[in-house]
């Protein structure tokens, strides 16, 4: 009986070995392992035989059937994975690309902004989010009890150390280090103790300087004015509206005409048919001294603007925390 248990092992292996396919092996193993297979024949047989061999012969019986299942399991899991795999792979399909991220709007703004000012002639610079009061404010002149101080509300680091509110601090940076003539655009991060459906903490600017002997409004007007038509087009108006800053004088905050109404008036522009987009004008003096400068041989013009502003106005988007959230699918349109 021994002889017939190793026969059917041996046997049943080499014939799964030639099996290709699990119909075959499901077959197969009905015949061996069934309930009326050869194997429960050898189980019955068991029974019939002599009493001092039934125990020794009754576990190489159950050794087979494990080594049997296992067989089986092997054989079954290797035709059914290759079945599988030829239905489900169709080598003439085109490859899958990885899945290739983009930069931000904020980013394709900010790049365009600069690109429009490099075209005119202007260096991108950049300078420090963690700036020192002094070029933040003071030299801004902007001092220490100056009423405009709580236009900006300032994250404070220390005393002396701020999370810049605004960008203006790069002017000061650059011209302390160089003799005019200047001509920079410095995109970065400002910060403002702000939270609210039209204010982040974190929002980003774009600061421009422009310095050299009998620099005038005209050109500021000019250089805005070539802006305005390359990042919004060409028909689209804009106009020059007195204003105040600490570091310029006279000091004009810049308009465009609605590009919801185009300047018939609506909600976006609160009837009046313009947005502001940007606060500008001709450097003053005091800050020219702050850096070693002589106001009366050189002039200048700055501008700033906030980048979400221009990227909303841009692509008419309504709600500035779009910008911040993350959400793929707003981010997969730009
Ligand atoms: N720094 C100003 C702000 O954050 C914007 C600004 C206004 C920048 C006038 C300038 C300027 O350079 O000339 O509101």
């Amino acid at each position: 009986m021994k002889q017939e248990i190793d026969t059917l092992l041996q046997e049943t292996i080499e014939r799964l070995a030639t099996i290709d396919n699990a119909k075959d092996v499901d077959r197969l193993r009905i015949d061996v392992l069934g309930r009326k297979g050869t194997l429960s024949h050898l189980f019955k047989k068991l029974g019939e035989s002599p009493d001092e061999e039934r125990p020794v012969l009754g576990k190489i019986l159950n050794e087979t059937r494990v080594r049997l299942e296992s067989a089986f399991e092997e054989a079954k899991s290797r035709t059914t994975s290759i079945s599988a795999h030829l239905t489900a792979l169709d080598i003439s399909l085109p490859g899958r690309l990885p899945h290739l991220g983009h930069l931000h709007p904020i980013t394709l703004v900010s790049m365009e902004i600069a690109e429009i000012f490099q075209r005119l002639g202007f260096e991108v610079v950049e300078g420090p989010d963690v700036e020192l009061d002094y070029y933040n404010f003071e030299a801004l002149n902007i001092p220490k009890d100056h009423p405009a101080r709580d236009m900006q509300d300032t994250f404070y680091v220390t005393d002396n150390i701020v999370l810049r509110t605004h960008t203006s601090p790069i002017q000061v940076r650059v011209m302390e280090k160089q003799p005019p003539p200047v001509r920079i655009i410095a995109p970065g991060k400002a910060y403002r103790c702000d939270s609210d459906v039209t204010h982040t903490p974190m929002f980003h600017q774009v600061e421009g300087l422009m310095v050299d002997k009998d620099v005038s409004f005209g050109d500021l007007k000019g250089v805005l004015t070539v802006f305005v038509h390359q990042m919004f087009g060409a028909d689209v108006d804009l106009r020059f509206r007195p204003s105040f800053f600490p570091f310029t004088e006279p000091s004009a905050e810049v308009d465009i005409q609605c590009v919801m109404c185009r300047g018939e008036g609506c909600r976006v522009c609160s009837e009046t048919g313009w947005l502001e987009i940007l606060g500008s004008g001709m450097v003053d003096p005091e800050v020219f001294k702050m850096v070693g400068y002589d106001p009366e041989e050189v002039s200048g013009y700055a501008f700033g603007m906030g980048i979400e502003r221009i990227a909303m106005l841009k692509y008419g988007i309504n709600d500035l925390r779009l910008f911040f959230d993350n959400d793929l699918r707003f981010l997969e349109q730009f």
